[in-house]
């Protein structure tokens, strides 16, 4: 029977990463075994007891990879508990507001049924533009997104430590 967590991400340009390591050392706090690694390294779920998955939102879409892994080990997530999260809208508000319906793209509604997570949290995310290329600039002006960091760190802790109880209960 695995014991240890996987906490993985889609991350583009860095602030996904960064939720997924704050999540994975709360994790790692509470006592649990924690890997945390980008899902393009994953290649096997199986070893893992619960996984942990995030990705960045681009123009409305998950990233592939998350995509991708999700499709690809549908079978295996599915009889393990699963946590999803979405780092995406930038400003102030609620950030599940922010997206206005959008969190899930309809072709994964299905396989998202099938895995059953226990949630697909919304996190604020952040914009460093000086980061961006042109096009992603020129996205970001079109839309008018604000940019800058909107992160909610305490959000983002309360959401792991409820993971860490979770899991407590369970085991
Ligand atoms: C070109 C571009 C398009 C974006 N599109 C969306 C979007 O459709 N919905 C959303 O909530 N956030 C959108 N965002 C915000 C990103 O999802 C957010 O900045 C996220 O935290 C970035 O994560 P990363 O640094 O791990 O790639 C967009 C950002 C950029 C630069």
């Amino acid at each position: 029977m695995p014991t240890s967590i996987l906490v993985t991400y889609a991350s583009k340009h860095g602030a996904t990463r960064e939720i997924a390591e704050r999540v994975a050392a709360v994790l790692g706090h509470s006592g649990l075994e924690v890997d945390v690694k980008p899902v393009e390294a994953v290649s096997d779920p199986t070893p893992y007891r619960a996984i942990v998955l995030g990705t960045a939102m681009y123009m409305g879409f998950w990233m592939k990879s998350a995509k991708r892994f999700l499709v690809d080990h549908e079978a295996e997530l599915a009889q393990r508990e699963v946590w999803m999260f979405v780092s995406g809208p930038t400003g102030e508000g609620d950030a599940e507001e922010l997206m206005d319906g959008h969190l899930v793209q309809p072709v994964l509604e299905p396989v998202l049924e099938r895995i059953a997570p226990r949630d697909v949290h919304v996190f604020h995310g952040a914009i460093a533009p000086e980061s961006l290329g042109w096009f992603e600039r020129f996205v970001i002006r079109m839309v008018k997104a604000d940019t800058g960091d909107f992160r909610d760190w305490q959000a983002i802790d309360a959401w792991a430590e409820r993971i860490a109880s979770a899991l407590a209960t369970a085991a």
